[in-house]
C-alpha cells in the first residue's frame, strides 16, 4: 500500500545506509549499462557498475554476455575501463597471459604444465552475471535473484511497447556530478509538482500543461504521460532502481539515471552525499520498410552522421539546461535535510515519489524495529543484511 509521507531525512544523511541499499535494494534490480548499439558481434566492452568491474562481450555466434572484468588468477582487469568497445577474439590478461574467449572460457594459460597442483582450464572460467537485451538497452543484474526484468519494465512495455522496442543508436552520453544523495535526485526526477515552477522554459514546455498530466502507477514503476498535440504522447517513466526513460513520440529516447556511490568498493563516509546524473541520448534508426538496403543491423551499427551529431549536441544542451536547474534544487534539499528538517506533506503531483518510496521502504525492511531508527553499528547493519538475505 502506498504511504502518504515522504521517507525520513536520516535515510538521506547516514553514511551506513549505502551498504544496506547495495545489498537490499540495488541487487534486486536490473541496471541499464549500455546501449545495444554500442557492442557489435565480436566485440568486448569494459565498464563499471556500482564499483563492480564488468566486461561485456558479444560473441560472433551468441547472445551478449557479461562477466566480472577480473582475471580469476590474481584479479587483474582483462580490459581497461574506457567505455569503448573493441574488436577481439580473445581476452588476454596483461599480467600472466591467461587467455579467454568471448564466452568467458579459459583457452590457454602460460606454462600450463608447471602449476603446483593439477590444473584444468575448465575450473577457471570468468565469473558470469545475468544480462539481457530489452528494448534498445543492455541490462545487468548484480544479485543472484533479481526481479524479473519484464516486471521492472511492465509499464514501459504495456504503455509504449512498439515505440520502446524500435531499434536505436546511441548519439551522446554525459555525466553531471551532484552534491546530494542519489535518492534526492531520483525523487526529484519523479516529482511532477515542481516542473511548471522550476523549469518554466525547459522541461515544462516539453511536458505541456499540468491539467493534461496522466499518471499510471505499477508496483515497480510509474508513468507521467503528456499529450503533445498532433504528434502523440510524451512518456516519462520512473523505474527502480534509479532509472528514468523519456520517450518522445518521434522515437527519441533519453535515459536519465542517477549513479550513486554504493557497493563493495565504497567505504567513504561522504559518499552518501554524492551522486551523478548520467544522460544518454538515443535516436531511432530508419524503419526497415523505408530502407530495404542496407539491412537494419547495419544502420543501427553505423556511427552517427554529422547531422545526427549536431542534432544530439542541441538536444544534450537542452537536457543539461533543465538538469542544471534541478542540480541547484536537489543540492539545496540535501542541505535542508542535513540541517535537521523532516519533510512536509506530499502533494497529489508528488504521487510518483510516494509510489517509489513505498517500494524502497518495503525492500529495505523499514518496518523492522532495527531499521525504524538508524542502525548505529556495523554489527547492527550486518545483522540486518544477513536476516534479510536469509529470508530472501
Ligand atoms: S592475473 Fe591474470 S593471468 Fe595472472
Ligand atoms: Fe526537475
Amino acid at each position: 500500500m502506498q504511504t502518504a509521507q515522504f521517507l525520513p531525512a536520516w535515510l538521506y544523511c547516514e553514511p551506513y545506509i549505502a551498504e544496506l541499499e547495495y545489498e537490499l535494494y540495488a541487487k534486486r534490480c536490473w541496471h541499464p549499462i549500455a546501449a545495444c548499439s554500442e557492442l557489435r558481434a565480436g566485440q568486448a566492452l569494459a565498464l563499471e557498475l556500482l564499483g563492480v568491474p564488468l566486461l561485456l562481450t558479444r560473441p560472433e555466434a551468441g547472445e551478449i554476455r557479461v562477466f566480472l572484468n577480473r582475471c580469476p588468477h590474481r584479479g587483474v582487469a582483462l580490459l581497461d575501463t574506457d567505455r569503448s568497445a573493441r574488436d577481439c577474439r580473445r581476452l588476454v590478461c596483461p599480467y600472466h597471459g591467461w587467455t579467454y574467449d568471448l564466452y568467458g572460457r579459459l583457452r590457454a594459460a602460460a606454462r600450463e604444465g608447471d602449476f603446483l597442483e593439477p590444473f584444468h582450464r575448465s575450473d577457471w572460467p570468468l565469473k558470469e552475471l545475468r544480462c539481457k537485451e530489452e528494448g534498445p538497452l543492455i541490462w545487468v543484474a548484480l544479485g543472484d535473484d533479481p526481479l524479473p526484468l519484464e516486471q521492472q519494465l511492465d509499464l514501459v512495455i504495456s504503455e509504449a511497447g512498439n515505440l520502446w522496442r524500435q531499434p536505436r543508436k546511441l548519439l551522446a552520453r554525459r555525466r553531471l556530478p551532484l552534491a546530494c544523495n542519489w535518492k534526492l535526485a531520483h525523487d526529484n526526477t519523479l516529482d511532477d509538482y515542481h516542473v511548471a515552477i522550476a523549469h518554466p522554459t525547459t522541461l515544462h514546455r516539453e511536458q505541456g500543461p499540468v491539467r493534461a498530466y496522466r499518471h499510471v502507477l505499477s508496483r515497480h514503476g510509474s508513468l507521467l504521460a503528456t499529450p503533445t498535440g498532433e504528434k502523440g504522447t510524451f512518456f516519462t517513466f520512473g523505474l527502480v532502481p534509479w532509472t528514468h526513460l523519456l520517450l518522445w513520440p518521434d522515437g527519441r529516447l533519453a535515459v536519465l539515471h542517477v549513479v550513486p556511490e554504493l557497493g563493495p568498493a565504497t567505504r567513504d563516509p561522504q559518499a552518501l552525499s554524492r551522486s551523478q546524473m548520467e544522460v544518454w541520448l538515443l535516436s531511432p534508426v530508419p524503419s526497415p520498410a523505408l530502407n530495404a538496403e542496407p539491412p537494419l543491423e547495419q544502420i543501427a551499427d553505423a556511427a552517427p552522421g554529422r547531422a545526427e551529431l549536431e542534432m544530439a549536441e542541441l538536444w544534450m544542451a537542452e537536457m543539461l539546461r533543465f538538469l542544471e536547474e534541478d542540480r541547484c534544487l536537489v543540492e539545496a534539499t540535501q542541505r535542508g535535510y542535513r540541517s535537521g528538517l523532516e519533510p512536509g506533506p506530499a502533494h497529489r503531483l508528488e504521487q510518483r515519489i510516494l509510489q517509489w518510496q513505498t517500494l524502497y521502504a518495503e525492500w529495505m525492511d523499514l518496518e523492522s524495529p532495527l531499521a525504524k531508527a538508524p542502525p548505529r553499528s556495523q554489527e547492527a547493519i550486518a545483522a540486518l543484511i544477513s536476516s534479510k538475505s536469509a529470508t530472501g
